[in-house]
């Protein structure tokens, strides 16, 4: 790779997407984790906080998911193949959970006989219709997912924090 490839770094459009979803994702994991107990106001309004997040998470992953076909990624840095391949299918895993995890809850919620409320703005939506026997499912596979995407956001961003700190390569930089 010449040193010029390797001085790449994402377009300014990919690293607003990252980061914004990024933010978006810790708050609608905050929101659930504060929300206090059922039939408080504090569950109403957290409750409503992360149907906002995980509603704009996947309007945003929606625009970057087409940013992304429309303009590659830089070229790799200089990593071996197997740090590569991994990078990569944690990338691909992030991909899917910024698309699957919203779309479970919006599911989840509507098979449990509601419209998803957006609450402030008052929009209302419904993608299926209630169904009793469907709704446990896609409530254990969004609970699921995402206790275990902690982990995985988690090795993903001390991949990233070791790349800057221990290997001083550029990964970090050129997504900021
Ligand atoms: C990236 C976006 C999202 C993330 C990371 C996320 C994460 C989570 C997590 C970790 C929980 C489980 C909390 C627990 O341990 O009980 C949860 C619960 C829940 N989520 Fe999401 N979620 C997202 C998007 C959504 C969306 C878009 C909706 C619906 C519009 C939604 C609806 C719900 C509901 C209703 C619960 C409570 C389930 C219950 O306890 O009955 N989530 N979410
Ligand atoms: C919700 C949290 C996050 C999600 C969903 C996410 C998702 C992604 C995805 C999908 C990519 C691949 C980009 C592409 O090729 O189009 C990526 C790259 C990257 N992310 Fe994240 N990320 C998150 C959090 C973080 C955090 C907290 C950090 C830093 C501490 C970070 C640092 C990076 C870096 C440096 C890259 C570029 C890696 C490379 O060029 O090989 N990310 N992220």
């Amino acid at each position: 790779m010449s040193s010029q490839r390797s001085q790449e770094r994402y377009s300014q459009p990919a690293i607003f997407f990252h980061w914004a979803i990024f933010v978006l994702v810790a708050l609608a994991y905050f929101a659930i984790e504060i929300r206090g107990p059922k039939g408080t106001d504090s569950r109403a309004f957290w409750t409503s906080v992360h149907f906002w997040a995980g509603t704009l998470v996947l309007t945003l992953a929606i625009g970057r998911l087409a940013w992304r076909l429309w303009t590659p990624a830089p070229p790799d840095i200089d990593v071996n193949r197997l740090m590569a391949f991994l990078a990569r299918l944690v990338h691909l895993a992030l991909y899917l959970f910024i698309f699957a995890q919203p779309l479970l809850g919006m599911l989840m919620v509507n098979t449990g006989g509601h419209p998803v409320t957006l609450a402030w703005l008052n929009l209302n939506f419904t993608l299926v219709s209630a169904d009793p026997a469907a709704r446990p499912l896609l409530k254990a596979a969004h609970v699921w997912i995402g206790n275990a995407f902690y982990w995985v956001i988690g090795v993903h961003a001390l991949a990233a924090i070791g790349h800057h700190v221990l290997l001083k390569d550029r990964t970090l930089r050129r997504m900021i």
